[in-house]
């Protein structure tokens, strides 16, 4: 319940010290129509409760058609729970907004444009001038490394170089938070373990507002490479069946044996053989 006189606002008892950036608490969530006419819907998910703390990258984990994108529209605010709610810095998420923005697993850069115009084009809802707009949008293609191709079109560039490009769109923004969707899954194979030994410190780099990326992948070494923390859901209606520290060191190498293990707790989570004998 919101707190009396401070509407869309957490309850005070849950203002901890550490409290998480963002935080869903999901009791149920169905799409609006029923498979059968004049049944319920069948919720997609139930009792979720995802947390996201400073600094964290949190990973979804599921198989396929458990919610993990649902979960992601509904932390970005484009869709709401039937029953439940999401707060960001514990404020009530009631739309989206320029806090929360979603990197889907297209490639999503327009080709007439150049790298420069795409970024800017995350400006275009801020009362900003031309000029500063492309300074932005400039500075924000420096930092993650694209310095050098401004006025490239996406043509003229690599599968990895356009995600940069779409990731520097999300970041000229000034988000909060964060949200990708199976970002790395249309990439080459090279040029995904290049932008997953760079997302880290990307995201992370101290001139970003970014204060938590939440990460859904169906590839269990990205998520063990890449995560602070795993929910794994799982079942039908989806729920919560385990939530998963990474304590490893970085950078993390996929044939180390405590990596392995890690990703054979999640296989075993998700009731798939393990890679081990
Ligand atoms: N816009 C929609 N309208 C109605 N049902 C939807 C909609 N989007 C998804 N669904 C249904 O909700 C369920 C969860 O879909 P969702 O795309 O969130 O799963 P997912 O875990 O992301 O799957 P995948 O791993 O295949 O991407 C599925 O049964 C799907 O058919
Ligand atoms: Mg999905």
């Amino acid at each position: 319940m919101p707190n009396p006189g401070t509407a869309g606002a957490l309850p005070t008892d849950s203002l901890e010290v550490n409290r998480a950036v963002i935080e869903l608490d999901c009791i149920r969530l169905s799409y609006s129509y029923p498979a059968i006419k004049g049944s319920p819907a069948k919720p997609v998910f139930q009792n979720v409760g995802i947390k996201v703390y400073k600094n964290e990258l949190v990973a979804i984990v599921g198989p396929t058609g458990a919610g993990k994108s649902t979960l992601l529209r509904c932390l970005g605010g484009f869709i709401r729970a039937n029953e439940g709610h999401v707060y960001l810095h514990g404020q009530e998420v009631l739309r989206p907004s320029s806090k929360l923005v979603l990197i889907h697993q297209s490639i999503a850069t327009f080709p007439w444009m150049t790298a420069l115009d795409n970024v800017k084009l995350a400006l275009t809802c801020k009362k900003i001038d031309e000029g500063e707009a492309a300074r932005i949008a400039g500075e924000t293609l420096d930092r993650v490394g694209l310095g050098s191709n401004k006025s490239s079109y996406p043509k003229e560039l690599s599968g990895g170089m356009r995600q940069k490009v779409a990731i520097a769109r999300a970041f000229a923004a000034s988000p909060s938070i964060l949200l990708m969707d199976e970002p790395f899954v249309h990439l080459d194979e090279i040029s995904a373990t290049e932008m997953r030994r760079e997302i880290h410190s990307l995201v992370f780099n101290p001139e970003n507002t970014l204060d938590g990326v939440v990460l859904v992948s169906h590839n269990l070494n990205e998520v063990v490479e890449l995560a602070d923390r795993v929910y794994v859901m799982n079942g039908s209606p989806a729920t919560v069946v385990d939530e998963f520290r990474i304590d490893l060191p970085r950078p993390r190498a996929w044939r180390d044996s405590s990596f392995l293990l890690d990703v054979d707790h999640l296989l075993n989570d998700l009731g798939t053989p393990k890679t081990q004998s």
